[in-house]
Order: C-alpha cells, then structure tokens, then sequence
C-alpha cells in the first residue's frame, strides 16, 4: 500500500516538485503551507496553482506566517519575491481549504494512525503542532524533512535555509522523539538542478512541466547570480522519495542537534558523524540521508510530473 503523506511547505519549485512527486508515488492527504520561500499568501497561492496545474484534489490550508521567534525571512533572490517568479503563471482557481494548518495537522493525524509528515520549509507548524499535541508523535509513521546539512549551509556558511528560518522550531521537532528522517543539503545538492532537468522537463511537453521547466530556469538565473554557477539540487523531492523508495537514499542513525546562540551559527545542524563513538552522551534521534541514488531519483522525479500533467500543447 502507498505510503499516506502530509506535505507542509513553502513552494519554491522543489516544493511543487516535491508534491508532484508525494501525489503519483504516495496518496497525498493534504497540504499545509508555511512563510519560507516567500510570505505564507504567495506560498500558499502557489501551492494551490501547483495542485490546480497537475490536478491534484488534496485540501491545502495555510499556516504560520511567521517562525516561532525569529524575525521573518524569505528567499526572493533565489526563488523570486513570489517564491515563483519568472514564468507567465495562470489564473488561480483554487482557494485554501483554511488558514488553520496546525489544527487541520492536529484533526488529521489524531484521526489516521501511521502517517507521514514531509516538512519541505521551515518546521514552524510541526512544531506548534507537536506543543500542542504531543501525542502526535506516536500516531506518525514519522516525520521525513528536507532541511539542515551535515556539511556547509547554503542561506549562511553553517546554517540551510529551512532551518536558519526557525531554529526553535526545528529543535523542538528534532528533540520530539518522533521518527526523523532527514534530507539536508549533503544529500539534496546530490541531485542536480541544471540546464540538463530544466530542458528534459521541458520535453515532457505538459502545461504542468513546462511551468516547472521555467521555474528552475528563473532559478538558475538566480543561483548564477548569487553564486556564479547555473547549479543547485532539487531539495524537497528527497524529502519524499525517502518515504516512497527509501531504496535511493543510503541514511544512518545518528545524533543531531540545532544550534540556536551560534553568533555565526544559529540555525546550523549539528549532525555527529563520529560513527560507534561512545562519547556521544546524547542518543540517536535522526536518520540522516547521506547518499542519493541520483539516477533513479531524477528518473522517479521525470516520471510523476510526466504521469500526472495535463496533455501537451497541440
Ligand atoms: O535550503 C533549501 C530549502 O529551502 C528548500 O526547501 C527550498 O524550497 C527552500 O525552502
Ligand atoms: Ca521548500
């Protein structure tokens, strides 16, 4: 049976992706959507436009605007003001489902044991959801989020972008006793975002990947921009396909830990790769996903937004 999943985001294509992805290979339940990327209004406008396009019937109620105590930030220089600048985007049809993300968490995963949760922004809404209800934990099959890196961060040298958002919010998830799995940047930059994806998902021809092959070129023009290079990794996608094929991802129990008073390290994951070292006195909470089988996930990835666009142009 496929794996039921909640999705809770900040589209960004590698959210829309990421989606895409979570609804051909699992049964995607519902989707919540949190300020990342870009404020929570464009977010979650474009994770409804992303549901409207490839014809996803799944509720999607907003979440939090802002992290739990940090000052909002968003990422316009990579993903545009909007989060999907860049393309001529269609009329949006669709409208949330509700601004309660957290309740709607709440209601559906103390209604449905073995669940999982795929965080692919900032962890914000999990963690007010754990707060409030602890139980959660228990009634997950666990909770598979793309953010942290056990190498360098990409929004500051130590921190990733998802978890220098809401550092709190990350540690409380992380020290929640649930089933972690974990994509961070060491993982996700695994799979590459090029000109080579953006002209083969342009190929499928559909309105749905044409959308998204203009995305990740508005996200190249950025990324050559900000970093000189046309390259970046497809993040979110891992996060699900580590539920969906744990087979392409190789991960290890491990411990890890969210720095929050780091001057220059707040938000940095702090993953123990001291494999069998006793000395660690805190004990394993995280699987973190260290290698990607990269062809098969793009394979994977190519396959769902083929399976569910609509017909290419005449
Ligand atoms: O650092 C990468 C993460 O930040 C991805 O989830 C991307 O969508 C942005 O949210
Ligand atoms: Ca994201």
């Amino acid at each position: 049976m496929a794996a039921r999943l909640l999705v809770d985001c900040d589209p960004g294509h590698d959210d829309a992706v990421a989606l895409v992805v979570a609804a051909h290979f699992g049964e995607l339940v519902g989707i919540t959507t949190v300020g990342g990327n870009a404020p929570l209004a464009d977010v979650t406008a474009n994770a409804l436009l992303t549901c409207q396009l490839f014809g996803l019937d799944v509720e999607v109620h907003a979440g939090a605007v802002r992290p739990l105590v940090a000052a909002p930030r968003h990422a316009p220089e990579i993903h545009g003001v909007s989060g999907f600048d860049g393309p001529t985007l269609p009329d949006l049809e669709r409208r949330p489902a509700s601004t309660e993300a957290v309740d709607y968490l709440i209601e559906t995963i103390r209604g449905e044991e073995g669940l999982w949760l795929v965080p692919t922004g900032p962890l914000t809404n999990v963690a007010i959801a754990i707060r409030q209800a602890p139980d959660l934990v228990d009634r997950l099959a666990g909770i598979s989020f793309m953010g942290g890196s056990a190498g360098p961060g990409n929004r500051t040298p130590a921190a990733e972008f998802n978890l220098l958002v809401d550092p709190e919010a990350a540690a409380a998830v992380l020290s929640s006793g649930a089933r972690i799995h974990m994509a961070g940047l060491d993982l996700t930059h695994q799979f590459t975002v090029d000109d080579a994806l953006s002209a083969d998902l342009r190929a499928l021809g559909g309105p749905g990947a044409i959308l998204l092959a203009d995305l990740v070129d508005g996200y190249l023009d950025n990324a050559e921009r900000v970093t000189g290079r046309r390259w970046g990794g497809l993040h979110d996608p891992c996060a699900v396909l580590a539920v969906t094929h744990p087979e392409v991802i190789e991960s290890e129990l491990r411990r890890v830990e969210v720095e929050l008073a780091g001057t220059f390290t707040r938000g940095m994951t702090v993953v123990d790769l001291r494999a069998g070292d006793r000395r660690s006195s805190e004990a394993p909470n995280v699987h973190h996903g260290h290698t990607l089988d990269h062809p098969t996930a793009r394979r994977l990835v190519l396959e769902a937004v083929a399976a569910l666009d609509g017909e290419p142009a005449p």
